[in-house]
């Protein structure tokens, strides 16, 4: 795949390239249907027979058991931070805010009512997440929200929450990315362009129970209830997004599902975090050793004309998309499921030689 570029991107990323190739091969004529799955009635027979396919690999790939609805909507994960505050915030809802897509949720629930910060590690620059059994969460909240994998910090709390609450997770960029424990959470909800597969799906899992708490009277295109009995087709839902989404959780559970996949997440990350260990303070991560995302990795170098010169590097060696969000500034490389091994040894030898070269 020598024209494939090493693309460091935090999202939209990577998609496994024998996805794309199927894709490619069914766009004109979608398994003798004459017509691409973008053409195609959202009810006819065909595109009916994606949808449930699509679901029924979520299911078998991410363990969701039968009481929790699999919802494919729309607006991405940031129209959720207001329908699930909307929908389910009647009297205090909590979050814990480990990075900027917490305080993003948090904003969304402090429009709609009572918004209270259970935990934020600003005062740590948001390099940490706290452990589930410290926090010291005010009595029945509607839920808690937390962000499982700051995507910008590249801090993840890396373990299911084991608390006797309804837990609301924004899971967008670590989402398959290993095993975890769906009954663990009220609500998971995630934005497909990292994991998942292209932007405009969004991927929702929640239980019923938790569902029968919601509000009446919501706009139904915002009403988790509405969109669950029509089977995410209230309106037309992202056909295309959910076919591709499809194949890739096919192509991860014939790849030998999650726990393969978490095997070789932890290999491609430690290889980068290895260069940045082993560079003698030459390269510096962001988050805490405890809290390493193993999807997004922030690092700074020792000054910003080593980082131009870094980035200029990298670029002319096929390595893209490595410069740093604004508030972390740096570098940051997001090496999601489809990103190839190569490419993350490619980056490790490249910082390597770098430091070596300018330290
Ligand atoms: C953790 C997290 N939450 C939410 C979002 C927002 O997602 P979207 O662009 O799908 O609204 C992002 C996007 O990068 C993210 O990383």
């Amino acid at each position: 795949m020598s024209e494939r570029i090493l693309n460091f991107s935090a999202g939209p990323g990577a998609i496994p390239v024998p996805v794309l190739e199927r894709a490619r091969d069914e766009m004109v004529n979608w398994q003798g249907a004459g017509m691409s799955v973008m053409e195609m009635s959202h009810r006819g027979k065909a595109f009916l027979s994606i949808a449930q396919a699509t679901e029924e690999a979520a299911r078998k790939l991410m363990g969701i058991p039968s009481n929790y609805k699999v919802l494919f909507l729309q607006g991405g994960a940031s129209l959720q931070f207001t329908m699930l505050a909307n929908a389910f915030l009647n009297t205090r809802a909590e979050f814990v805010v480990t990075g900027a897509w917490g305080q993003k949720a948090l904003q969304a629930g402090k429009m709609v009512g009572e918004s209270h910060v259970t935990w934020d590690g600003k005062a740590h620059n948001y390099d940490r997440a706290p452990k589930f059994d410290s926090l010291d969460i005010d009595s029945a909240p509607d839920f808690v929200h937390i962000t499982m994998n700051e995507t910008i910090q590249g801090v993840d709390f890396l373990t299911d929450p084991d608390i006797n609450e309804n837990i609301v997770c924004d899971m967008s960029s670590c989402i398959a990315s290993r095993p975890f424990d769906v009954s663990k959470y009220s609500l998971i909800y995630a934005g497909a362009q990292k994991n998942l597969g292209p932007s405009g799906v969004t991927l929702v899992i929640l239980s019923e129970d938790f569902l029968a708490t919601q509000k009446e009277g919501l706009h139904p295109m915002l009403d988790y209830r509405v969109q669950a009995e029509n089977e995410s087709m209230y309106n037309t839902p992202p056909c295309w997004g959910i076919y591709v989404m499809g194949l890739v959780f096919q192509h991860w559970l014939d790849f030998g599902g999650l726990e393969a996949v978490a095997a070789h997440n932890e290999k491609k990350a430690k290889l980068i975090y290895d260069a940045i260990d082993g560079s003698g303070g030459f390269y510096r991560g962001h988050a805490q050793p405890e809290n390493r995302s193993l999807m997004n990795i922030p690092f700074v170098l020792p000054d910003e004309s080593l980082t131009e010169k870094f980035l200029a590097e990298t670029k002319a060696n096929q390595m893209v998309e490595l410069k740093g969000h604004r508030s972390v500034g740096g570098c940051r490389a997001s090496v999601y499921n489809a990103f190839p091994m190569e490419g993350a040894k490619a980056l490790a030898d490249f910082m390597g030689h770098f430091a070596r070269q300018n330290g």
